[in-house]
């Protein structure tokens, strides 16, 4: 992977989740009021815990100074039951845009057969067995899933998806199952024309404009869902990176879905990379969030990646820091493609550490962020936008409860990343990975086919069909805000 510049400057429950005590309550009546009050609780505990302001180094200082325009965006819980926001029209594209693309799999990438990446509907290889220690149980819920899979497994999940229909005439909301990201990812990396790199896109978006359900709208009631970070998509100049899809006319109303959003762009929500981990039931989750909970961690923290051949490095800093802190800091080092085809090391470094280090990545977020709450580890970060406006519909809007942030500068000028942590109290610790792990089952993406529990595909899609509903029909929505 190489590191790209235009990521520099971008022109400028609540659905509760199992904490198993929860469950056993079953009428739903006091059940509402049961978690209203549960959740005044803990804001208030929280409030109490991490309201105290920390007297070490900017962690928790002002959000970004350049705040976008906060979004009136909700916590989506499970409003759509009864498809009451509506149903799903899917598109039926020409093979080229989807399926094609699969087919050929081994011409997806410069380098290797993406084949493995792009198989089992997206989740990727089965992985053969479990790491020692693991519930083996729960080995068939693992699969070494891709990072850029979600258009696949998106695709997959909507195709069953309860408030799916074949009439247009019926839809809410029109899904255009079309795998950008595998479309262009082998022009990212080489010296290819911009005519090149936009090439499906524009043929999608004349295919689509062709299209009855468009021209009703041109667009504004449509969603995609894109598997990587939006700056591979908004080329402006030719000579930049990416293609120019998003910023093609036909884009300006559609909503999308995207493992990195644009905070400026109020189209755009980011929804959780994949992980591995599939569960194919409520009791395959549970397991593993007990798993978690319970787990005796023996470091502080960790620090998975892989160190850049750039000047001044943040990668290589913060590698450094760990190693000279052995006592207490677990480095897995990622170096070359060492953590790419299936490794449970980068797994057991975050289930025996309290705290895990996120610096940027290739884009501001990293699929290894969830990796690590996965494992009930803590997330620090050292730049705001790699958390903060992003997947709020997931992990609150709050990233404060849940991970520490250390500003980068700090880091530097030789703040001691050791110090900064031991300074947060056993107390805290629990209170922080007690929200992580709260937010598990609503990042997960569960084995297609199992719905036990709504997962982040079911969250993603219950929220674009309200906000498109919504905007259908404002006057009712008005009517029941007030
Ligand atoms: C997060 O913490 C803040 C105080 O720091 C509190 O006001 C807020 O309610 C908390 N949010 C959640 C979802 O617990
Ligand atoms: C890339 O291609 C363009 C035109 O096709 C050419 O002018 C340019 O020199 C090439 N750059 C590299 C680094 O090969
Ligand atoms: C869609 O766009 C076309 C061309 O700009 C315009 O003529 C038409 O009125 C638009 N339709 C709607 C429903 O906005
Ligand atoms: C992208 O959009 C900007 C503004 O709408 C426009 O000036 C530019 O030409 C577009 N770039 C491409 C490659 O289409
Ligand atoms: C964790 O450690 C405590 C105290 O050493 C022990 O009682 C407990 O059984 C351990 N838990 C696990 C899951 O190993
Ligand atoms: C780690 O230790 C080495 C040797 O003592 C030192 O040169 C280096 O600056 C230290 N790195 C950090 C990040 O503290």
């Amino acid at each position: 992977m190489m590191e790209h510049s235009l990521f520099q400057s971008p022109k400028k429950s609540k659905n509760i989740l199992p904490k198993n005590t929860l469950n056993s309550v079953k009428v739903s009546l006091y059940r509402c009021l049961y978690l209203s009050i549960i959740l005044l609780f803990q804001i208030l505990i929280l409030n109490f815990v991490l309201g105290t302001p920390s007297k070490s180094i900017s962690i928790h200082n002002q959000i970004l100074q350049q705040k976008p325009k906060p979004l009136p965006l909700t916590l989506p819980s499970l409003q759509n039951k009864e498809c009451q926001s509506g149903m799903v029209f899917v598109y039926d594209l020409p093979v080229m845009f989807n399926k094609e693309l699969i087919d050929n799999c081994q011409d997806l990438d410069p380098w290797h057969s993406r084949c493995n990446a792009v198989s089992n509907d997206g989740l990727g290889p089965i992985t053969s067995g479990i790491s020692a220690g693991m519930p083996e149980n729960l080995a068939p819920a693992w699969y070494w899933t891709d990072m850029f899979a979600g258009e696949i497994i998106y695709h997959a999940r909507m195709l069953k998806h309860k408030c799916r229909t074949t009439e247009p005439d019926l839809a809410t909301a029109f899904y255009i199952p079309f795998y950008a990201g595998l479309a262009v990812a082998k022009y990212l990396f080489r010296n290819y024309t911009a005519k090149e790199r936009d090439w499906h896109g524009k043929m999608l978006l004349e295919w689509l404009q062709d299209q009855p359900y468009w021209k009703r709208s041109n667009g504004s009631d449509h969603f995609i869902m894109l598997g990587r970070m939006t700056w591979d998509f908004r080329r402006s100049k030719n000579e930049d990176w990416g293609s120019s899809f998003i910023n093609m006319s036909a884009m300006k109303q559609i909503l999308r879905l995207c493992v990195e959003r644009n905070p400026w762009d109020h189209l755009e929500i980011s929804v959780p990379y994949p992980t591995g981990f599939h569960p194919k039931s409520k009791s395959d989750l549970d397991l593993w969030l007990n798993f978690v909970q319970t787990r005796n961690r023996t470091n502080l923290f960790t620090f998975v990646g892989g160190k850049r051949k750039v000047k001044s490095d943040f990668r290589s800093l913060l590698s450094s820091h760990c190693y000279n802190e052995s006592d207490s800091c677990r480095v897995v080092d990622c170096s070359g493609t060492r953590c790419y085809d299936g490794t449970w090391e980068v797994l057991e470094a975050f289930l025996d550490s309290d705290f895990c280090l996120q610096p940027r990545g290739d884009a501001h977020t990293r699929k290894s962020t969830f990796d690590c709450m996965l494992a009930g580890s803590i997330p620090v970060f050292f730049w705001k936008r790699s958390i903060y406006d992003q997947y709020q519909w997931f992990l609150t809007a709050q990233p404060e409860n849940f991970s520490v942030f250390i500003d980068r500068k700090d880091v530097r000028n030789g703040a001691s990343i050791k110090k900064v942590l031991e300074g947060y109290s056993r107390e805290q610790v629990r209170r922080m990975r007690e929200k992580v792990i709260e937010f598990i089952p609503r990042f997960v993406y569960n084995y297609i086919g199992s719905d036990d529990t709504p997962d982040a595909f079911d969250l993603a899609i219950d929220g674009v069909l309200k906000r498109l509903k919504e905007q259908k029909e404002p006057n009712n929505a008005q009517l029941k805000e007030e």
